[in-house]
């Protein structure tokens, strides 16, 4: 490939204008806000590197998961150079560049630095760093031990006590190359595509992920929502409802028992919340799973609700609604919330917020008061953690996230949401 067909960012420019002059560092780092072109460049530079190394050496690409490292980087790059100079086998879990070979992994858990013991590499890439495990990350460096080899990598950045952070980029010793990219970098980008990304992110995340900065996550979570709670009120529930679901938290240790009946409008346009249930008192389970059956026939009276989520680690309380639910014959299927990555749910709600595609109806005061005063709590090593103690309503929240989690990705795509980039 010549570079002569592309155009690159002046951030990009500076990248491989150092590529070419040699000053290039053992680790190598892009790091900053989500569409800024660090992925495009991070790749063409590899490619071109890769391209004067020597055939006989292993290198890796690696991702959080291998999905994730083929949706982001392994089909983007068989775009930009062809299939006959770049192609890949995920079931092999191997690839072949200009005749060199790329293995291909995922740092998806705690085990995962076993898959690259043993191996000695002549470079490695890799996806979205920060959110792989430390040990693994520190496995992939102590391969890299052919004479020149490099790591080129991308990423978001994340809490300032985060590990990348405070073991690799803070440390002068170290000697990583990091640039910093920045969405208003990325010039090859519509100005009403940035506007829109950027009410795609709130508080924290806007700081991190559009403003390219390494901060605490403090303060409010749903900054829009707790600013102007009325904006998103409504009286009445629209009429396009096409999907209704319930989702139901249940309670203990001073946490309050929750739920919600949650509407998802025509083409996933809109996530309405339209009933909730809310208990704070220590009842026996034959109470709250008649509650339970009343608060079901209640939004079955007004909505078509037939699939209710709930808290999946009390399988036993589970048991006993989905019993009940079949002795008075109501028809609705009891399942196992998904329970998927906290971090993930509160920044689908943020999205849902910050587009504009949330209501609430007036009749839920308890998940209103809940989107409103959620807050970051103030955790010992900075981490991202929300505030759960008691003083504030996580279960309504709980219950929210459930009822639309299977339908997350969805309702997501109909506005090109994404985690990261
Ligand atoms: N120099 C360029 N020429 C054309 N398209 C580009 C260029 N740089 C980036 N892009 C496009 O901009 C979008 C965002 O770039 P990407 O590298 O994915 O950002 P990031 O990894 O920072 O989130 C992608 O669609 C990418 O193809
Ligand atoms: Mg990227």
């Amino acid at each position: 490939m010549s570079d002569d067909k592309l155009i690159f960012t002046q951030k990009q420019q500076e990248l491989m204008s150092m590529f070419k002059h040699g000053q290039l560092h053992r680790l190598n780092l892009l790091e900053g806000s989500v569409r800024s072109g660090k992925t495009w460049i991070s790749l063409i530079l590899w490619q071109a590197w890769i391209a004067e190394q020597p055939k006989n050496r292993f290198y890796l690409m690696t991702g959080k998961t291998l999905q994730t490292l083929k949706r982001n980087c392994l089909l983007p790059l068989q775009e930009l150079i062809g299939e006959n100079n770049f192609d890949f086998s995920l079931s092999a879990k191997e690839g072949k560049m200009f005749g060199r070979t790329i293995m291909l992994e995922g740092a998806n858990d705690a085990k995962s630095e076993y898959k690259i013991r043993g191996i000695t590499l002549g470079g490695a890439y890799a996806d979205e760093l920060t959110l792989y495990p430390e040990d693994f990350f520190t496995m992939l460096l102590s391969r890299l031990s052919e004479t020149g080899a490099k790591l080129i990598a991308t990423t978001n950045p994340d809490n300032p006590g985060h590990w990348l952070k405070k073991k690799y980029i803070d440390v002068p010793d170290i000697n990583m190359l990091c640039i910093k990219f920045l969405i208003g970098d990325n010039t090859t980008l519509d100005p009403e595509y940035v506007s829109s990304i950027k009410r795609e992110y709130q508080g924290v995340f806007y700081d991190r992920f559009i403003l390219g900065r390494w901060v605490t996550a403090e303060g409010a979570i749903y900054t829009t929502f707790a600013n102007d709670p009325k904006h998103f009120v409504i009286s009445e529930p629209p009429s396009d409802l096409a999907i209704v679901t319930i989702g139901f938290d249940f309670g203990g240790n001073g946490s309050a028992h929750a739920g919600v009946c949650t509407g998802i409008t025509r083409g996933y346009q809109q996530v309405v919340t339209l009933d909730e249930y809310y208990r704070k008192q220590v009842i026996s389970p034959e109470t709250l799973i008649t509650d339970i059956c009343d608060f079901i026939v209640r939004c079955q009276r007004k909505y078509k609700v037939f699939d209710a989520y709930f808290d999946s680690a009390e399988t036993t309380l589970i048991e006993g609604v989905r019993r009940a639910v079949s002795k008075r014959k109501i028809k609705c299927n009891i399942r196992n919330a998904r329970k998927g990555a906290i971090l993930e749910r509160i920044r689908f709600y943020q999205m849902l917020q910050g587009t504009d595609r949330y209501r609430i109806l007036g009749c839920c005061p308890h998940t209103i008061e809940a989107f409103s005063s959620a807050v970051w709590k103030k955790t010992k090593d900075g981490s991202d953690e929300r505030l759960d103690d008691g003083t504030v309503n996580i279960d309504n929240l709980d219950a929210q996230e459930y009822s639309t989690e299977t339908y997350q990705e969805i309702i997501g795509r109909v506005e090109n949401y994404n985690y990261g980039g």
